[in-house]
């Protein structure tokens, strides 16, 4: 998957910009602060139609301006697609594909395929279960659009489930309305750990593979999904999403006065991480620097052959400052790996590697293409 050009207008420190690129290699460069992360964002937003830096779509209103618009040119094995997306700050969205408007974000969702890496994609591995959660989660919701909507579901029945906890606490006497509340929060909470499960059967051994290569078969990478909701004593493999219900329904039973006491929902997808261990040893507590650097790069790399695995073509990288944050041996790793076949951009303030393909400098919200490295 390719894309071809992106046109912006009032994104970020953008005014009104047009860029053509590289089937293969894309370099960003320019002094900081000049929008080199603001172009990923913009064409990251084309797969998620959010910010992957958390940023609300007001805040990436040039400002001083109501709206910004995106599009981009995407090629696939089979045909092209025009992407387009305006946002205007009284917060509607218009969404078209070949200038046909699409009334919801999941029907856009998975057309076009991008994965970022960056330097706080180290906090995957170093960090709290949020941010594993947020990995395996954001992977999911390009390959299944349907379950971005599965979560959003499931996040408005804890909110409202915490709520009556804290009620129920302060002797509301509404316990029999958390009857209803568990019911829906086990039904699309277990339809969440059963498909991560599936996907990471799929995502860890690719992950392993990865992480074999880099370090040249030395170290073994499992990853492995910790639940409260299942008690983990179950094969959680072999697990239906029957056995998933009836042991989330357990657990709950047995947090009840937990839960009030805390006013909080204590478990369900919502609480759950991802165990990362090499060669036995947990890797978010005791691993190396060096060893944690390689587990995020390796389950980047996984994220990117599961795309392809999935729906037959890679996925445009989008690498925002990490060539300087990678030794050598990791980057030229990476280097091989991308080869030819994936569609890469890469931010940096120096041009330190070669690459074919061509340069872009970004000054100030303006893109100019520049002459390319020799072949
Ligand atoms: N909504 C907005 N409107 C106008 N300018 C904005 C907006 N949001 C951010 N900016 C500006 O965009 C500038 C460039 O940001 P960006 O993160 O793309 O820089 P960068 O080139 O990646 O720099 P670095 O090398 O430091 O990572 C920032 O200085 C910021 O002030
Ligand atoms: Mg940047």
């Amino acid at each position: 998957m390719k894309i071809l050009s992106l046109s912006i207008k009032n994104f970020r420190n953008y005014k009104q910009q047009k860029a053509d690129f590289h089937p293969e290699v894309n370099v960003i460069v320019g002094y900081n602060a000049q929008g080199k992360s603001n172009l990923l964002e913009a064409i990251n937003y084309l797969s998620f139609f959010s910010s992957f830096r958390n940023a609300r779509d007001m805040d990436m209103v040039r400002w001083g301006q109501s709206y910004f618009f995106i599009e981009g040119l995407i090629k696939k094995t089979v045909g092209e697609y025009h992407l387009s997306l305006g946002y205007n700050v009284d917060n509607k969205k218009v969404l078209k594909i070949n200038g046909n408007q699409q009334k919801k974000v999941s029907d856009l969702l998975g057309v076009f395929n991008s994965v970022v890496f960056s330097p706080e994609d180290l906090n995957i591995v170093k960090t709290g279960p949020a941010a594993r959660r947020k990995y395996l989660d954001k992977e999911m919701i390009q390959l299944f659009p349907s379950y971005y909507y599965t979560l959003l579901e499931y996040q408005k029945i804890l909110t409202q489930r915490n709520n009556l906890l804290k009620e129920i606490r302060e002797n509301k006497n509404k316990k029999e309305m958390l009857e209803i509340w568990n019911r829906q929060l086990i039904n699309k909470g277990s339809r969440i750990i059963k498909k991560r499960l599936d996907v990471l059967q799929k995502l860890a051994p690719l992950a392993r593979l990865s992480h074999r290569k880099i370090t040249n078969g030395e170290e073994d990478l499992d990853i492995n999904y910790e639940s409260l909701a299942l008690n983990q004593e179950k094969n959680l493999k072999n697990c239906s999403l029957e056995d998933i219900e009836a042991i989330f329904s357990l657990q709950l039973e047995k947090h009840f006065q937990m839960e009030i006491y805390r006013g909080i929902t204590l478990i369900g997808p919502h609480r759950d991480d991802l165990k990362l261990a090499i060669n036995g040893v947990d890797v978010r507590k005791y691993g190396s620097q060096g060893q944690q650097r390689t587990t995020a790069l390796s389950l980047k790399i996984a994220e990117l052959e599961l795309v392809k695995s999935e729906t037959g073509e890679y996925p445009v990288l989008l690498l925002d400052d990490v060539m300087s944050e990678l030794d050598e041996s990791r980057r030229n790793h990476l280097l091989l790996f991308i080869g030819n076949k994936v569609q890469t951009f890469i931010t940096t303030t120096d041009l330190t590697f070669k690459q074919k393909g061509k340069i872009f400098f970004i000054s100030q919200g303006e893109i100019k293409e520049t002459e390319s490295f020799p072949k």
